[in-house]
């Protein structure tokens, strides 16, 4: 009679635990969800950013009100000071002469949407931050990396006037530095943001001791363990069961496709997909004329444009290179589900992107196809980082230091058995 009851109570307890499972990878998914769509918002404001600088809006609004800049001029008063403002500086006054109220209204549409989904961004950061937290869908132990993303992205926000600045005192377009760092701090929060999105996709919680189960009865180890595993081991043991060092690639092909951007912003900073436009030669030779014209010679690769559409073209070729290498190793291990997915998503998105690249240089980097290179590059670093993150995990569950049993521990309550 005794076992009877035993037994019917830990059959609860176990029902209780597999309750508990459930709504614990229903929370993850939803701040995964969630990190997911901030992700997306923020290669929509690259690419809105990309399109705001080929339409030579981003310097039409000469101030930076974070917080009633996302008010725009309302009356035809309001519309006329803006442009006053804006016929001060040397881009209106070397380039722009002679443009009417309808233009500038124009230009700075464009910039005012980039910077109002900026605020839209913050918002749908913070709100649901608080919820999540407030719900302990993202446990104490995660908070601090969320506040960091957080600050990334105000950070991100003070970049952004750091390089309208450049652009209003003595120059006619910003500073090609500053734009490469505007590009850089922006895909370094993407990647942050995308790789945590991963992980509460792929990875069950890290619960801290006083925030697992409270007041559960007795519940096996053994009950307990088999539910987590459930949601902690991936379909296949180790998607890569013979790969050995391919996740040192991994990890540093998302690296080489981040420079190859960095490289792409200056050569946009530079203007410089308006020379040497054909390919594979520069005007028919290899590399540009007078390369290292400027001293000291180094110099040149920041700020001389020939060569920067030089070193971007040879960063492509070594992406290429790169990519097919990561494929060729991951398919000769029998990479399975999602690291041969995303060694796939590399290969094909890098043979999209490279004449892309090509067609947006020969036809003078026009906005349509200027914008489709920016986002395929987004792609591209998104499937890298995906591809990495596979093969991260796959090596901790190698290694045991992520296996079912430990999750168990982390994230199941604790068994009084
Ligand atoms: C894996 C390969 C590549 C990646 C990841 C990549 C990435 C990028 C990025 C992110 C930008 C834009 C930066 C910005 O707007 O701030 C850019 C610009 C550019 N890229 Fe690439 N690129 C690649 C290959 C190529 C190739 C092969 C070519 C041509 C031979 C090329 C030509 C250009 C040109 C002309 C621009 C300037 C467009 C503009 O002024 O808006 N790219 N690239």
């Amino acid at each position: 009679m005794d076992g009877l009851r035993r037994s019917g109570y830990q059959a609860r307890m176990v029902a209780l635990a597999a309750a508990q499972t459930d709504s614990l990878v229903r929370s993850r998914r939803a701040v995964g969800f969630w990190l997911s769509v901030v992700a997306l918002m923020i290669a929509a404001m690259v690419v809105i950013g990309g399109l705001t600088r080929l339409t030579g809006s981003g310097l039409s609004i000469t101030e930076w009100d974070p917080v009633m800049g996302a008010i725009p001029p309302l009356s035809t008063a309001d519309w006329l000071d803006a442009f006053h403002k804006y016929q001060r500086i040397p881009q209106y006054i070397h380039e722009h002469q002679g443009m009417t109220l309808v233009q500038f209204q124009f230009i700075y549409w464009w910039e005012w949407t980039h910077r109002l989904l900026g605020r839209l961004i913050g918002a749908v950061f913070l709100l649901p931050f608080l919820f999540f937290a407030w719900t302990r869908a993202i446990t104490r132990r995660e908070i601090p990396r969320m506040i960091v993303l957080f600050a990334l992205g105000a950070l991100q926000g003070f970049v952004g006037w750091w390089m309208v600045e450049s652009g209003l005192e003595t120059r006619v377009s910003v500073s090609q530095y500053r734009l490469a760092i505007h590009l850089g701090v922006a895909l370094v929060l993407f990647a942050a943001i995308f790789w945590t999105a991963l992980e509460y996709f792929r990875i069950p919680s890290p619960l801290e001791p006083g925030e697992r189960g409270r007041g559960e009865g007795a519940l096996t180890p053994a009950h307990s363990r088999r539910d987590v595993a459930q949601i902690s081991s991936p379909p296949h043991p180790s998607p890569l069961p013979h790969m050995r060092g391919g996740e040192g690639v991994a990890l540093i092909f998302p690296v080489l496709v981040y420079l190859q951007m960095l490289l792409g912003a200056l050569v946009a900073g530079l203007h410089a997909g308006l020379i040497y436009n054909t390919w594979p030669s520069m005007d028919g030779r290899f590399l540009p004329e007078h390369p290292f014209f400027s001293a000291p010679w180094w110099i040149n690769f920041f700020e001389n444009p020939g060569l920067a559409q030089f070193d971007h073209r040879i960063g492509a070729y070594i992406v290429a290179l790169s990519a097919i290498g990561m494929w060729w190793s991951a398919m000769r291990a029998k990479a399975a589900g999602p690291a041969r997915t995303s060694a796939y998503a590399i290969l094909i998105i890098t043979f999209a992107q490279i004449p892309l690249g090509i067609a947006t240089l020969l036809d003078q980097a026009p906005l349509l196809l200027s914008a489709l290179h920016q986002l395929t590059a987004l792609a591209l670093l998104s499937a890298a980082l995906w591809h990495a993150f596979e093969m991260l995990r796959s090596l901790r569950v190698k290694d045991g230091s992520f296996s079912a049993a430990k999750a168990a521990r982390a994230a199941l309550p604790v068994s009084r058995v």
